[in-house]
Parts: C-alpha cells; structure tokens; sequence
C-alpha cells in the first residue's frame, strides 16, 4: 500500500522527492496495531464494540509511538498512522475530522489502503473482485475518500495494478485487520 500512495501523490502533483517521503512514512501507518492482540486482529467473523475500541486505538497509539522522532519521515508517519482512519464526511475516527482538514497525505494513505485491504485475503474475508472493489471505493467518493483523490486513483488504475502484480508475485506478506 505503501507504493499505492507514492503512486497516487505523484499522481497529485506531488514531487518525486515528497512522494517518496510519502511512501517511506506510509508503511508504518499501521504500527499502533502492535499494542493491539492477535486475538482480536486475527478474529474471523464480527468484533463487539469493545474489540473496535481496541482496534481503534490503533490510531492514537501509532501516533504516541512516532511523534516522539524529530525525523520529518516520521513526523509525517506520525500524523499518517494519526488520520488514515478519518473519513471525508467526518464520520471516521479519531478525531472526526472532515475533508481538507484531514492532512491530504492521510487522505492518500487512506485511499490506497482501503484498495490494498479489499484487494487481499484476510482472515475474515476473501479478496474482492476488482469489479467490486472499484464499486466501492466509487461509492465511497465524497463520503468515505476525498472526491479528488478517488478521481485521480481511477486515472492510474493501470499503474495502481502494475504495483500489485509485482506485490503478488513477490510480496509474502501477511495483512491483518485494517
Ligand atoms: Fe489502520
């Protein structure tokens, strides 16, 4: 998901330089989830609303991990692992932000996981079709993702699916819940 992001900022407008900032700060997004238990990530099937507190949390402890850096990569992945669950409508979480107040790499970042996640098995469910998948994301424009953001990702779908082919082939990577 991370190259999904470098893709989609050049995509932007964003220079090479930043747009691999991006990339780089963009694969710790995550990294909260290692205060989170395998027994709730790797649950297959429903989470109570305690187990999405949980979950949640991931945000907020990502964030507590990384801003403790100077390091502008860091810093960056701070405010990433921070926002990426923050919705365009200001319905997502932590902080409920909406639309160009959510920092625009966290609405990136946002759009290339939601992708990356629908695109993969994960414990609790099969990948989707790309069919399916651009059905949602399409949907999600201007409610879930920014508008502008969705509209540039369906532009370099060829590039976005290059990406994944060469991350089917070679990345042995297991994903946990998002
Ligand atoms: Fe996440």
């Amino acid at each position: 998901m991370a190259a999904y992001s470098r893709a989609l900022a050049v995509a932007c407008g964003w220079d090479e330089a930043a747009s691999k900032k991006l990339e780089l700060a963009a694969m710790m997004h995550d990294i909260g989830k290692i205060g989170v238990s395998d027994a709730v990530l790797l649950k297959p099937g429903k989470l109570d609303e305690a187990e999405w507190e949980i979950i949640r949390s991931h945000t907020t402890v990502g964030r507590d991990i990384l801003s403790k850096s100077s390091s502008e990569i860091i810093q960056l992945a701070a405010t990433i692992a921070l926002h990426h669950h923050e919705r365009w409508d200001g319905t997502g979480y932590p902080c409920g932000l909406a639309g160009e107040s959510i920092p625009k790499e966290a609405r990136i970042v946002s759009v290339a996981d939601v992708f990356d996640a629908l695109s993969m098995v994960r414990p609790y469910k099969d990948a989707w079709s790309l069919e399916q998948i651009m059905e949602n994301m399409t949907k999600g424009a201007g409610t879930q993702f920014d508008p502008y953001i969705i509209e540039t990702f369906i532009r370099i779908l060829p590039e976005i699916l290059e990406i994944k082919k060469h991350w089917d082939v070679d990345g042995a990577l297991v994903y946990k819940r998002t």
